[in-house]
């Protein structure tokens, strides 16, 4: 009878504990560069329009809000902070700049995106973004595309503020 709240308690203790234990264990970044790196903080709005400001045109004049709301579209398959998980979609922390189909050695990237040998410069992503099975027939990226030329520049300025490119 009174064993009942004893083991609760002590089932609840070691919830606690198990708890406590798997804190300090930071989502383990894995894979390449920045990984030795702490996580970056949260950038505040003052920090991203600085960065934006830094682009190289047309992109340091691109509408980040706008770009951010269009990003909800990719939001269901991508993530984008370091150490963030492979959904549908890899994780795209530091993607501009990488070839395409190397960034996450966990995710499963299509054969033909590994063979594109695409580098993935801003033009690059506009084509990409414009109508993704154009520029790679065969990608598993089942995304229909995004028309309008001003919602690409303001997607991939909002993408290269929030993956840590850095301008030359
Ligand atoms: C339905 C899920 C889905 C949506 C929506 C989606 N993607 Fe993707 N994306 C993928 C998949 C799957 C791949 C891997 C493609 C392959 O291997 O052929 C990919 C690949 C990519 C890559 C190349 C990554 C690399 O390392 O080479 C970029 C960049 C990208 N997506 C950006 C976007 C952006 C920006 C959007 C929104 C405008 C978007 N995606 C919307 C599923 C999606």
């Amino acid at each position: 009878m009174r064993l009942g709240p004893i083991l609760a308690a002590a089932a609840l203790a070691t919830l606690v504990s198990a708890c406590g234990q798997s804190q300090p264990a930071a989502p383990v970044g894995g894979d390449q560069a920045g990984s030795a790196a702490a996580p970056a903080p949260p950038m505040s709005d003052a920090d991203k329009q600085a960065a934006l400001a830094a682009l190289p045109a047309p992109y340091k004049t691109a509408d980040l809000a706008n770009g951010e709301s269009k990003f909800a579209l990719c939001q269901a398959c991508h993530t984008l902070p370091p150490g963030g998980a492979n959904m549908t979609g890899p994780n795209l922390q530091g993607v501009i700049g990488a070839k395409a189909g190397e960034g996450h050695a966990d995710f499963k990237f299509s054969d033909a995106l590994k063979a594109s040998n695409i580098v993935w410069t801003p033009d690059k992503l506009d084509a990409w973004l414009t109508k993704p099975s154009d520029l790679v027939p065969g990608t598993k990226m089942t995304f229909a595309g995004l028309s309008d030329p001003k919602d690409r520049t303001d997607v991939i300025a909002y993408l290269m503020v929030s993956t840590g490119y850095k301008p030359k």
